[in-house]
């Protein structure tokens, strides 16, 4: 597992996406899940937008992601839910039961994987009428190679898409995009990244912790210019 994803683990970092908490209100208040509905979230992280679903509309949720202490964390937070379901897994390689979802969730996830590949699979995992959130990085332009591939380095990113390449990947493999929410959409994200999550930090936080800490805000700062963040509400083409 990348070391950027070690250290958002260590830090407990509870909203580890750009626009946090409010993003993820706004495109819920905008495209409502179904009540008791089937939902799976793709590296849940801490889970509080698991618990969130739970609580607006009763959802049974798989809650999977591939790093154990995420997971460790999110089960200590939220050990009163009974709707949440815990699973550690790369939702790349899992063997999904034959379970289709009405909604999937991937908050700050898919750039980490082979997306064309992970919007096939997830286009096999969606019930008919279902719906995919996910919040990305777009890209803006105007970065040279190296600094692109700095960016992607660091992070673990396997891709930085514009946000016409997100909609022709997600055209290509079947997905109809039917609402983009950017950052600018939402008054109170002023780019300041003023909200501040809350963390449940590790007794022994290393050295290393701090350095990957320290080189993200150094990133952020610089190349704040050439990115913003959307989140997409996508459904299956052929409906
Ligand atoms: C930037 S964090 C976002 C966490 C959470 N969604 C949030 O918004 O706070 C990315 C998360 O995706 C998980 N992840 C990355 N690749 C994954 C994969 N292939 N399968 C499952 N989880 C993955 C990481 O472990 C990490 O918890």
């Amino acid at each position: 597992m990348n070391e950027y994803m070690d250290m958002l683990a260590a830090y407990g970092v509870t909203s580890a996406r750009p626009g946090g908490k409010l993003m993820t209100n706004t495109i819920f208040e905008k495209h409502p899940l179904k009540k008791n509905s089937a939902v799976l979230e793709l590296g849940c992280g801490l889970g509080d937008t698991a618990k969130f679903l739970v609580d607006k509309w009763n959802v049974n949720i798989d809650a999977m992601d591939i790093n154990k202490k995420m997971l460790q964390k999110a089960k200590v937070r939220h050990k009163r839910e009974k709707n949440i379901n815990w699973i550690v897994g790369d939702f790349t390689s899992y063997e999904f039961p034959q379970k289709n979802y009405d909604g999937i969730v991937a908050e700050s996830v898919l750039s980490f994987t082979n997306v064309p590949e992970s919007l096939k699979l997830l286009n096999q995992r969606l019930n008919n009428d279902g719906k995919l959130y996910f919040l990305e990085p777009i890209y803006l332009g105007g970065l040279l190679d190296k600094e692109i591939q700095e960016y992607k380095d660091f992070y673990g990113f396997q891709h930085l898409y514009t946000e016409n390449e997100w909609k022709e990947v997600c055209s290509s493999k079947n997905f109809s995009t039917i609402d983009i929410v950017r950052s600018y959409d939402i008054p109170e994200i002023d780019g300041t990244d003023n909200v501040f999550p809350e963390l449940v930090i590790d007794n022994n936080l290393n050295k290393k912790h701090i350095e990957i800490l320290e080189k993200h805000n150094e990133l952020t700062e610089n190349y704040f210019a050439y990115f913003d963040f959307a989140y997409f509400v996508s459904k299956r083409q052929d409906n």
